[in-house]
């Protein structure tokens, strides 16, 4: 599948509706899903086939994505029922079957040790009274995975990850750096958007 097929396909996916600013809900948009998803399928080969694990799906863009890109089953975890609502209504409207989701919280999640190929995220960035949120969704990612991690993540951290990658003997590699837009959901942001610089890492388990 072309990267512009992929992207029109995951602009009809649909999203929050009443996003929870607690749970850092902003969706990813379809443009940086297919690439990371694009990206993850064609340099790297770790969806087709693959068990894949979505953490903080939300409405679920890129489980939808690797199911889309024939993941063996795409699993996406979080939180909230509301965001898994939209999300099932997502993958009826899509008719994908290789298709699941788990309500739960990922900073107490234990289970799943080494169960799943491929682990892919885009985490909450730890900015809303919830300070290393980000790095616990990293941990549970790392401890889920067989092979690789995918994920987004402030670039003003990326020293303090790479660190912790070194400490628990992971190879990271910065794969691209994005300028992330976050959509003025919230009744505190006085611009309509506010522009984040964004690492998207992947992180080898060897
Ligand atoms: C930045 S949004 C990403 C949503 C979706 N993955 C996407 O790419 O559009 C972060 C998601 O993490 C979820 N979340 C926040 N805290 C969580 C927790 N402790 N456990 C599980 N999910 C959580 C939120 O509900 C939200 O859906």
């Amino acid at each position: 599948m072309k990267l512009k097929e992929l992207q029109s396909c995951l602009q009809q996916v649909d999203v929050f509706e009443e996003p929870k600013v607690l749970l850092e809900q902003y969706p990813t948009s379809a443009h940086i899903a297919a690439c990371m998803l694009y990206t993850i399928h064609n340099t790297f080969d770790d969806i087709e086939n693959k068990l894949v694990a979505d953490l903080g799906c939300g409405c679920g863009v890129l489980s939808i994505g690797s199911a889309v890109l024939n993941a063996g089953l795409c699993v996406g975890f979080d939180i909230d029922q509301d965001a898994l609502d939209i999300f099932r209504r997502n993958s009826e409207e899509f008719e994908l079957t290789n298709i699941d989701m788990v309500q739960c919280d990922i900073c107490s999640l234990r289970a799943f040790q080494k169960k799943f190929d491929t682990v892919i995220m885009n985490p909450p960035f730890g900015t809303k009274h919830n300070k290393g949120i980000d790095m616990q969704f990293l941990k549970t990612a790392l401890s889920m995975a067989r092979s690789s991690v995918y994920s987004l993540h402030k670039t003003s951290t990326r020293e303090h990850i790479q660190k912790k990658a070194n400490d628990w003997k992971v190879k990271m590699d910065v794969i691209a750096e994005l300028r992330y837009d976050l959509p003025a959901s919230y009744k505190f942001h006085k611009k309509k958007s506010v522009d984040v610089e964004v690492d998207f890492i992947r992180f080898c388990i060897t």
